[in-house]
């Protein structure tokens, strides 16, 4: 049998004390402090070691997307970053999107919309969603489409995933006239 550590690791080879990275990260508006194997990723160290479990473990090799979160604004797959590298970023996850009284917009536009089934893919569509609309080139559904294809929904609920972000990007692009 293949015993592993609570980082992935052999067990018995885990790393000694003086071996162990500690990383700082503003996590959604939070400093937190991580004493962690060099080895760790984002994606595990925000699941393992913060609680944050809303961000989900899909396929764990950047073929998904449901692990996507927002690091300084940009979205990235947290299963491929290792959590040493992002010291000192902001990392904003879904539990980091809703306002004291109201969900996100983008999050508002999943539930008008319908836009999932089981909900695994959902916290990664729309931190994706939202990095791309910070990267101003999805401008018609097809460009949306593209965009976003790198989120997989293993239910198929493409079709109204789409439409909850085209009801969201209308809504933030009315929100930033006023
Ligand atoms: S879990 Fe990261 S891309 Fe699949
Ligand atoms: S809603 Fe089930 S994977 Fe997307």
């Amino acid at each position: 049998m293949d015993h592993r550590n609570e980082d992935g690791a052999p067990a018995g080879a885990g790393p000694s004390a003086s071996e162990r990275c500690s990383v700082v990260l503003r996590v959604n508006g939070v400093e937190r402090q991580l004493d962690v194997a060099p080895w760790t990723t984002l994606l595990d160290a925000l699941r393992e070691h913060l609680d944050l479990t809303g961000t989900k473990k899909g396929c764990d090799h950047g073929q998904c997307g449901s692990c996507t979160v927002l690091v300084d604004g940009r979205r990235i797959n947290s299963c491929l970053t290792l959590v040493v590298m992002k010291d000192g970023a902001e990392v904003t996850t879904i539990e980091g999107l809703a306002g004291p009284d109201e969900l996100h917009p983008m999050q508002q536009a999943f539930l008008d919309r319908d836009a999932y089934q089981c909900g695994y893919c959902t916290p990664g569509q729309i931190c994706s969603a939202l990095g791309m609309i910070a990267e101003g080139r999805a401008r018609s559904a097809d460009e949306i489409r593209e965009q976003m294809s790198g989120n997989i929904c293993r239910c198929g609920a493409y079709v109204n995933i789409l439409s909850a972000v085209e009801q969201a990007m209308g809504e933030m692009a009315g929100e930033a006239r006023r």
